[in-house]
């Protein structure tokens, strides 16, 4: 297939990085000789219409700011048929012949029925929580975690100032990776994710432990997917005795400059898509294997399962003494 126009869209919660992808999607494609359009508010756009031609200007000065310029959101009237036909209806009547979905799963699922409907899609893994099962990294999860991590440490002084245990609530929905990584970055006494459980016992027997030989504070980070800080930080104080307090650090995690971390990958990855698309493949997902950027089947992406990181979880438990 011979594509000429390509459409690019950001899907789900939007994610540091997210600018820096539209960037290297709207030149490459320019420079591949494709005209491109950015559409607003993700598949909703697509449905309505609600497109922008795009120039190589349209994407200057962006690299270095969070958040997304072509808007974002969640369509659940694209999960039906009538938005489905709406949505192929606007990429007929414009012209369009591919298109680079920057989200999660989610996002994927509408761009493998887009691209079945005749379509080729390309996906690109944006999301800070890292959740991606093809994938193992996400465009924002580096710069969410450099977030997270400054947070606690500011939560640090003040815990260790009144000798007080601090129990944080970091994001990721359903998955404790963002939680793991910042508990490892911030030296945490305990972290609680969902793929693993808890039980407070442990966590109070861990607390006294590391109190009986000199710790003075604590740091407890809680995977979002867990929730319930004010009352886990409640179950402490009653059991061991440490004045605690509860944090829920929410939507801060998702806003902010990326890090060059994530901006130099954005660009690794809409480089890719589009050199996909340009070729005329579409139906895969862009994702970053051990370091390299390659790209899978998208159902093949979707039914991958991705483990979680126990032996990360491991070392968290043995050295927080
Ligand atoms: O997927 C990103 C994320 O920030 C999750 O970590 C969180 O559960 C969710 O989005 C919050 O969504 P919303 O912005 O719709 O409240």
């Amino acid at each position: 297939m011979n594509i000429k126009k390509i459409a690019v869209l950001t899907s789900g919660g939007d994610a540091p990085g997210m600018n820096a992808t539209i960037r290297s999607v709207v030149r490459t494609a320019i420079t591949e000789g494709m005209e491109v359009v950015g559409v607003i508010r993700g598949y909703n756009g697509l449905i309505h219409g609600d497109l922008r031609p795009m120039h190589v200007r349209s994407v200057s000065g962006i690299i270095n700011l969070g958040g997304t310029l072509l808007y974002t959101a969640r369509s659940p009237e694209f999960a039906t048929e009538e938005g489905m036909q709406k949505a192929i209806k606007t990429c007929h009547d414009n012209n369009i012949d591919g298109v680079v979905v920057i989200g999660g799963d989610g996002s994927f699922r509408g761009a493998r029925d887009l691209s079945a409907r005749g379509i080729p899609c390309v996906g690109i893994p944006g999301t800070i929580d890292n959740d991606i099962s093809s994938s193992d990294y996400t465009i924002g999860f580096d710069t969410a975690l450099n977030t997270a991590v400054e947070m606690v440490d500011r939560l640090r002084d003040t815990a260790q100032s009144h000798d007080r245990c601090s129990v944080v609530e970091v994001m990721g929905r359903r998955a404790g990776y963002l939680a793991l990584r910042t508990a490892i970055a911030v030296g945490a006494t305990h972290v609680l994710v969902p793929e693993i459980g808890y039980d407070i016992d442990e966590v109070c027997q861990q607390i006294n432990e590391g109190h009986a030989i000199g710790k003075q504070h604590f740091i407890i980070i809680v995977a979002e997917g867990i929730g319930g800080v004010e009352q886990i930080a409640k179950d402490i104080q009653e059991r061991t005795g440490i004045e605690s307090r509860a944090t829920i650090l929410g939507h801060v995690q998702r806003g902010g400059r990326p890090s060059a971390r994530d901006r130099v990958n954005a660009t690794r990855m809409g480089y890719h898509a589009v050199k996909l698309l340009s070729a005329g493949i579409g139906n895969r997902v862009v994702v970053m294997k051990n370091s390299k950027v390659i790209d899978y089947d998208i159902q093949e992406a979707l039914a991958m399962h991705k483990p979680f990181e126990n032996d990360l979880y491991d070392m968290v438990m043995q050295i927080s003494v």
